[in-house]
């Protein structure tokens, strides 16, 4: 049997992927991605988890799509198979936070996968990059879409257009991550933040980050009008009736997620 790509834990209400192909540094294979995807798909329909974390390891997060595969293919095989859409597709899909947690490395596609996860924290190392430009191709998972939403046009078009990478601070100056830590200390920090969301309304958090995700797909008023509809649907749940009531009552709600 060949080894597993990525390993899963959970700790308490927290469901935690880790990309596990060292000798590859993480690289993207057709595998790793089938078995991130079935990961992601457990842990988003289980009702005892509240969060998930992605992350590799402390010493690097994703080099990118594995150069080997991708070398093998041709424009047509890749055209009909969509190659690495379902990357995409498939945590777009997931309704629970993802918490992305990147040392050393995410570049290519790595990176590209950190910004398809909804908070991102960084250790000190984290290195960002997408210079698929060196390679004679560009960005193809989000790259070229999501680095201009994340730290604007201009750093955006300078890291794509040189291959140039950036560090932890720089990630954190221009927005592209929430929060930068020691390495051993921020995958801590990220199971923290992942308790506390993990803690509140499951529903709730599900439409805040739809509600935020799509301001990146439209414009302010189809946002805020797709924003006002979520905000009173969130009305007709039991846990806003808990929540309102308790912050009356000076008490701790009692989230029942539903
Ligand atoms: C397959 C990879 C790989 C990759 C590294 N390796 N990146 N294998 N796919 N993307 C392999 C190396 O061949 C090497 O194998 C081993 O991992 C260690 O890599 P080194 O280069 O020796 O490590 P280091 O000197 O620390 O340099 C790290 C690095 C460098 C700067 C990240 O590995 C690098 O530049 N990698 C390529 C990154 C890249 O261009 N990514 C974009 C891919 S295209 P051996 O067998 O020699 O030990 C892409 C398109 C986006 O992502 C598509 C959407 C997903």
């Amino acid at each position: 049997m060949s080894e597993s790509t990525i390993l899963v834990e959970r700790i308490e209400k927290i469901g935690i992927i880790r990309l596990n192909r060292p000798k590859n540094l993480n690289a993207l294979s057709s595998a790793l991605i089938e078995e991130l995807l079935s990961a992601l798909r457990i842990f988003d329909k289980d009702p005892a988890i509240g969060a998930i974390i992605l992350t590799g390891s402390e010493k690097v997060f994703c080099a990118g799509a594995d150069i080997k595969e991708q070398r093998e293919l041709s424009f047509v095989r890749a055209y009909n198979t969509n190659y690495l859409r379902n990357l995409n597709d498939g945590l777009l899909g997931v309704h629970k936070p993802v918490i992305g947690v990147i040392n050393g490395y995410a570049i290519g596609g790595g990176c590209e996968l950190a910004m398809m996860c909804d908070i991102l924290y960084a250790g000190e190392n984290a290195v960002f990059g997408q210079p698929e430009i060196k390679l004679g191709t560009i960005p193809g998972a989000g790259g070229t879409q999501r680095l201009i939403r994340a730290i604007g046009k201009s750093k955006a078009m300078h890291m794509i257009l040189t291959g140039d990478t950036i560090n932890a601070s720089e990630a954190e100056s221009s927005g592209l991550v929430a929060k930068v830590l020691p390495v051993n200390e921020v995958f801590e920090a990220a199971v923290e933040t992942a308790r506390k969301i993990a803690g509140f309304s499951a529903p709730v958090t599900a439409m805040a980050k739809e509600a935020v995700n799509e301001a990146e797909e439209v414009g302010l008023k189809s946002g805020l009008h797709f924003e006002s509809r979520l905000y009173h649907s969130s009305f007709s749940l039991a846990d806003h009736v808990e929540g309102f009531g308790a912050f009356l009552e000076k008490r701790t709600p009692q989230w029942i997620n539903e």
